[in-house]
């Protein structure tokens, strides 16, 4: 199938993590009209600004890539927050991308809209099948209200208007545009910084917190970024033939796990520290294994390709460079 690199696509959300890096492959894939607009100059919260910018843009594609996203302290903490905010960007933009004759769109969610105790890897099909982690459930509820829009919009609309809006499930991301926060950053940033600290005072020894027996899956953030603009050029009836109306979102993950002990490893060599990793088994584990069933989208046709080893190293350089930046 052709695509039409001269399409008008906005990005919503392109300074953060995960919307920077589908800039960059629509740039690399030869889009020539991306439409970008930071925070400051609009907030999707707000319907009427929201309704202006899409009236007066005449957008084609829309890649949603905004959210209030946060660790498990802020989550905690600020719920309200998380469950208005998201189902409010949510909301406006689907709504006023209809209303403008926007017809294609790709919602991002989380792996987290599955439940607290989904057998694994978690497959498409889990969704609303039992109860959510506690911690994030506000913010979980947002994400499938998200993946629920855009099905009913389809269903309701798709024939009548030729709208075509998709959902894809990352599981953990990291790489280029990172939070690094010393608190409030997912493992693998976290890990990171303890690491390239310990290496920087010559600390014998880094000490990680649980048993180091969980298990998790990573994505590089670029590998994200390619399936997202993979999944928003499948053919429609190739994505008909492996979605259904009410089951539309498409899963996307390495495809491996691995336990928290081999990635401090992974992380250590990455960073270059020569002392010890420790393990803390008085501190909580969370869920022995979460792991993306991404056997969908593989069918269709697309496959991981960056390595955790390489991943790791490209997270590293970039945390140097915003650590020179700050310096
Ligand atoms: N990072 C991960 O590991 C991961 C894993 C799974 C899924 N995801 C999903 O991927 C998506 C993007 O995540 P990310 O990691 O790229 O997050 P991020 O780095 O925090 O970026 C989110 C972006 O949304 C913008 N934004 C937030 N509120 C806004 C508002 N009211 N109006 C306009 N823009 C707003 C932010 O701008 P400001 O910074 O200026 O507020 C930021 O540029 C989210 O849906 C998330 O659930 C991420």
């Amino acid at each position: 199938m052709s695509v039409d690199l001269k399409q008008k696509i906005y990005v919503a959300g392109h300074r953060g993590m995960v919307g920077s890096a589908i800039v960059r492959t629509l740039k690399e894939k030869g889009y020539q009209n991306i439409v970008t607009r930071t925070h400051a100059e609009l907030d999707l919260t707000n319907q009427a600004a929201t309704q202006t910018f899409f009236a007066k843009e005449k957008l084609d594609q829309v890649y949603l890539a905004a959210a209030k996203v946060g660790g498990i302290y802020a989550n905690n903490t600020f719920p309200a927050e998380f469950i208005y905010q998201n189902l409010m960007m949510e909301s406006n933009v689907i709504h006023q991308a209809f209303i403008s004759g926007v017809k294609k769109l790709l919602f991002l969610g989380s792996s987290c809209i599955y439940p607290k105790l989904a057998s694994q890897p978690m497959a498409e099909n889990a969704l609303l099948t039992g109860l959510l982690e506690s911690t994030n459930e506000p913010y979980a509820v947002a994400k499938i209200a998200g993946i629920k829009l855009c099905e009913s919009y389809n269903r309701q609309y798709g024939i009548s208007h030729g709208i075509d809006y998709r959902s894809v499930m990352p599981t953990n991301l990291y790489g280029p545009g990172d939070n690094y926060h010393p608190e409030n950053s997912h493992v693998i940033p976290a890990l990171i910084r303890r690491f390239h600290e310990a290496k920087e005072s010559k600390a014998p020894q880094v000490t990680i917190w649980g048993t180091g027996t969980p298990r998790r899956e990573f994505l590089y953030v670029d590998d994200m970024a390619a399936a997202s603009v993979f999944v928003m050029e499948l053919d429609k009836t190739v994505y008909d033939q492996e979605t259904q109306p009410m089951c539309s979102h498409i899963n996307v993950g390495y495809g491996q796990d691995i336990t928290i002990a081999q990635l401090a490893h992974a992380v250590g060599i990455a960073v270059g520290y020569e002392g010890k990793i420790a393990l803390d088994p008085s501190k909580p584990d969370g869920s022995p294994r979460k792991w993306m069933d991404s056997s969908r989208l593989n069918r269709l046709g697309w496959q991981a390709q960056c390595h955790l080893e390489k991943g790791l190293a490209l997270a590293y350089a970039d945390f140097q460079k915003t650590q020179s930046k700050s310096n």
